[in-house]
């Protein structure tokens, strides 16, 4: 038996978070240390500001690790706190304390902000027409980044430096010649005219005595940049240019501080990027760098005046970065396939992924280098762009001539596995290496599953790389085309998957916010968010379709099974209530025919359409079955019985409507049955006989899949649930069309938005509609983690201080090794078909307990070397590492 032990500690679900946005934080361990029936009975917690203690909890008696709120001395602005904590065993042994993080207050309130938003000075294009169609004029919208800067003195070298810096677009910042931080795409994306959130870094180590320099690169982002599909209104979303806001804090030992600010004493100059957009890419001429342009000493004397002014329509309210950054996390180099037909050449990543390529090169001042971007080559092995719709996705290197160069663009991102390269004459591929850099939020990954089927596998890795390569900010649909919005049924149906391969805590609280704001006067949540981009000529944002706009009630009741964190829940109950009036006033009958908006049904789904107004009643039933739980987690008891009542007279309408007496339900489709037998909406014979019907369903299809976005979540695990996991699995391990393996047959490194993006007899799906990297269809991995693994969250105890373990064996998939890193601690789960025989080893962390729930009775569980009593195929067990042996 090992000492418990308290392990990753988190602060409003962050590592070291850079700001709070609440006066008293929240703090959160797991716990580790092996040995049976292992528990917290005591913790205490300690607070620190430097050496002065802020507040020490003293010892707790409880075996809470979550959620604990700090009830110390009053937090101020500017504070740097550690805290670290130690916890006491089921028989009151100490632990150790634990490894000491950080977190950071940031500026808490708004009259700390002194500095002011600056840009360069405001000058309109001239003499520019709207296009006259859809046609996308890149030469004429692209603006070039801004570069801001002052230089500032110092007496002596501050103790602490801290800078406080957001944008209106994107920024880096540099101080004395160096960036401050490798996060990109920062402050991301919100909805500006209402919110923008602010990163502060720690810059003690930068700043010195005497001269020094501050400057930052702005570039357009979601602010002014292209965004979206609707190229009548490409840019401009949110203003005209980008701006930034920069405060740094210099805290000298005497404990004087002094502030420099964004304000009139910056100056504006234009340089070497052209230009750098999302859709359209960069072009970078080297031959315009301004070198030490951060530095002191350079000659600014041309630069111009920055206006300080006030943005429109009034300045956001600035928030701490509630999430992790966008950063570059895992490199690819570009493999040389060969010369395309238009002269340049294609190389692979191998990999489909967002974020940029990385160029070193050497050439004569003046040359060109091309990249252009693409998912897929098409059937002659030239690079495929149609599917990008108006994303231009190529950036251009202009060589300055000066020995190896070396570029990387800024401020866009494209989604690619392979690039063209077009290179100037008398250049040679040999002179050049390609590397392919992802981004995406830097969250924790949290669980690794691998099979004994390569395809299996492969659809693991698929599943994570599209949940990385759309967590950009916001949760996307797709991150190549002129779309890249946080669409979000395609993020509910997903996030169940999401949660195990990432810790989605902080992240989902920001996008939370983001969905808040864009919810309309009238209770209408949105169909993505933020709004804005989405038809730009809408007064108000697109209200959100049956699957779309109950995202958020999906969300925050997933988040609560999860993290077992209330706060969330409480903090935009009144706006989940909102959304249920809405379709409750629009629908007396109780069906969902008004107030249904874009009305997707079950999107892209092959084979025979599902009835809209089925699918839209049916999802009523499912989230007014989630309202009436989730008034409890928030404390609205008096509500219960207000949505168990409307959830009741929904599922009547329902029946009345659409089943018939033998449980056929209206359209006869496999979603249909999914979506009645996973929310519970019959009662028992029709349940079983609707069972019945989806088998006849998949006979009729030959065994194959027919669902589109919300339908397919629903398949493998309502199939499970219904006595039929070996139908599950032929879905599973199906690589015809369509089916997951077929794309994957295919070649595919990520989850494609359609079944059908490529086949044999078609070659591609519709040019404007064909994502090679859309994750709706990954939310299988939720069936994989939680029921071939078989760790899965118990809704009676959340947060996984329970878990539910129901694993589903099967000889064709052989083995599989999992684990998870709930917030309780790693849970594991390994199992092995030897003949007849399943050999299954699990490890449940301290504090936690697990409801099995087998197939069959186990012949055999041991622990170490004991062996423990018999028992039925159901049974609990609690802390500790096990072997258990069933028969199959
Ligand atoms: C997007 C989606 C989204 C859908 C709504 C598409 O253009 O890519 O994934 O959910 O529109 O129907």
């Amino acid at each position: 038996m090992t000492k418990l032990r308290p392990i990753a500690l988190r602060c409003e679900h962050h590592a070291a978070p850079m700001g709070l946005n609440r006066p008293a934080p929240r703090f959160d361990w797991a716990l580790d240390g092996d040995g049976h029936n292992r528990c917290q009975s005591a913790y205490r917690l300690v607070v620190k500001a430097g050496e002065n203690v802020l507040w020490d909890s003293g010892k707790v008696q409880s075996s809470r690790t979550r959620q604990i709120e700090y009830a110390g001395e009053v937090l101020v602005s500017d504070m740097h706190c550690t805290w670290t904590v130690m916890v006491w065993d089921e028989e009151d042994a100490a632990s150790d304390w634990a490894d000491a993080q950080h977190f950071r207050t940031g500026l808490m309130h708004p009259k700390d902000w002194r500095a002011q938003w600056i840009a360069r000075y405001f000058v309109l294009p001239a003499g520019r027409e709207a296009p006259a169609d859809n046609s996308y004029d890149n030469r004429w919208q692209a603006r070039p980044a801004d570069h801001l800067r002052r230089d500032f003195a110092t007496v002596e070298r501050p103790v602490r430096a801290t800078a406080y810096v957001s944008a209106l677009g994107l920024y880096e910042l540099y101080l004395n010649g160096a960036r401050v931080d490798d996060a990109v795409m920062a402050p991301g994306w919100t909805d500006y005219h209402q919110r923008v959130e602010y990163q502060s870094y720690d810059v003690t180590d930068m700043v010195v005595a005497g001269a020094n320099t501050i400057g930052a690169l702005v570039g357009e982002g979601w602010y002014s940049g292209r965004v979206g599909h609707n190229q009548r209104r490409a840019g401009n979303h949110y203003g005209g240019r980008p701006a930034l806001l920069c405060q740094v804090h210099l805290e000298y030992a005497d404990g004087r501080i002094e502030t420099i600010v964004s304000d009139g004493q910056w100056t504006t100059s234009q340089g070497p990027v052209c230009y750098s957009d999302f859709l359209m890419g960069e072009q970078y001429d080297a031959r315009l760098e301004m070198p030490g342009w951060t530095e002191p000493g350079f000659d600014a004397s041309r630069w111009q005046p920055v206006e300080v002014f006030a943005p429109d329509p009034r300045p956001p309210h600035l928030e701490a970065s509630r999430a992790p950054q966008v950063r570059e996390t895992v490199r690819f180099e570009g493999r040389y396939l060969r010369q395309a037909k238009t002269g340049g050449h294609i190389y692979d990543f191998g990999q489909n992924i967002a974020g940029f390529v990385a160029l070193e090169l050497s050439g004569k001042a003046g040359d060109r280098f091309t990249l252009r971007h693409g998912e897929v080559l098409d059937g002659e092995g030239e690079l495929y762009v149609a599917n990008l719709r108006h994303a231009v996705a190529t950036d251009h290197y202009i060589a300055k001539g000066e020995g190896r160069e070396h570029f990387k663009p800024r401020f866009t991102f494209h989604g690619f596995r392979y690039v063209e390269l077009t290179l100037p004459d008398g250049s040679s591929p040999d002179d050049v290496t390609l590397t392919g850099n992802a981004i995406h939020n830097d969250l924790p990954l949290t669980a690794s599953m691998r099979t004994g089927l390569d395809m299996v596998n492969q659809l693991l890795s698929n599943i994570e790389w599209s949940q990385r390569d759309n967590f950009i900010s916001v949760p996307t649909d797709c991150p190549q085309r002129d779309e890249r919005y946080g669409w979000s049924a395609d993020a509910q149906v997903f996030w169940k998957t999401a949660g195990y391969v990432m810790d989605v805590s902080a992240f989902l609280e920001k996008w939370f916010e983001d969905i808040a704001e864009a919810q309309l006067p009238d209770g209408a949540f949105t169909d993505v968010a933020p709004s804005k981009p989405l038809n730009p000529y809408r007064i108000t944002a697109q209200p959100g379709a049956p699957g779309w706009g109950d995202a958020p009630v999906i969300l925050a009741w997933q988040h609560w099974l999860r993290y077992g964190d209330r706060a969330l829940v409480e903090k935009h109950y009144d706006r989940l209530v909102a959304w249920l009036k809405h379709i409750a006033d629009a629908n007396p009958d109780h069906l969902r025919i008004n107030a249904v908006y874009n009305n997707y049904g079950d999107w892209l789904s092959v084979g025979p359409a599902s009835d809209r107004t089925m699918v839209a009643t049916a999802y009523w039933v499912l989230v007014a079955d989630l309202m009436a739980k989730l008034s409890g987690v928030a404390g609205r008891a008096d509500m219960v019985a207000h949505y168990k009542a409307q959830a009741k007279a929904v599922r009547a309408a329902f029946i009345a409507a659409f089943v018939d007496d033998d449980g056929r339900i209206t359209g006869d489709t496999q979603t249909a049955y999914l979506l009645a037998l996973d929310f519970a909406i019959l009662p028992s014979d029709l349940h079983r006989k609707a069972a019945a019907h989806l088998l006849r369903k998949l006979d009729e299809a030959e065994g194959h899949l027919q669902t589109g976005f919300l339908g397919v979540k629903h398949l493998c695990p309502v199939l499970s649930d219904i006595g039929s996991p070996q139908r599950a699995y032929d879905l599973l391990l199906n690589e015809t069309y369509p089916s997951w393996g077929f794309s994957i047959a295919q070649g595919a490194t990520t989850i494609w938005e359609r079944w059908d993006g490529w086949t044999r007899e078609n070659g591609f799906q519709s040019v404007n509609m064909n994502s090679f990297n859309h994750y709706a269809y990954g939310a299988v991995g939720e069936w994989l983690y939680a029921r071939v693994a078989g760790i899965d969250w118990d809704e009676d105890a959340p947060g996984f201080s329970s878990i539910r373990m129901r694993p589903l064996f099967d000889k064709r998939l052989g083995w599989i090794e999992a684990h998870y890193d709930a917030p309780t601690g790693r849970i594991e789960s390994a199992w092995r078909i030897a003949g007849e025989i399943v050999t299954w080893d699990i490890r449940i962390p301290p504090n936690c307990s697990a409801r099995i729930e087998l197939p069959r009775a186990p012949l055999s569980i041991h622990s170490g070397e004991a062996s423990l009593p018999s028992t039925g195929p159901t049974t609990t067990l609690d802390s500790g590492r096990y072997t258990l042996t069933i028969p199959i």
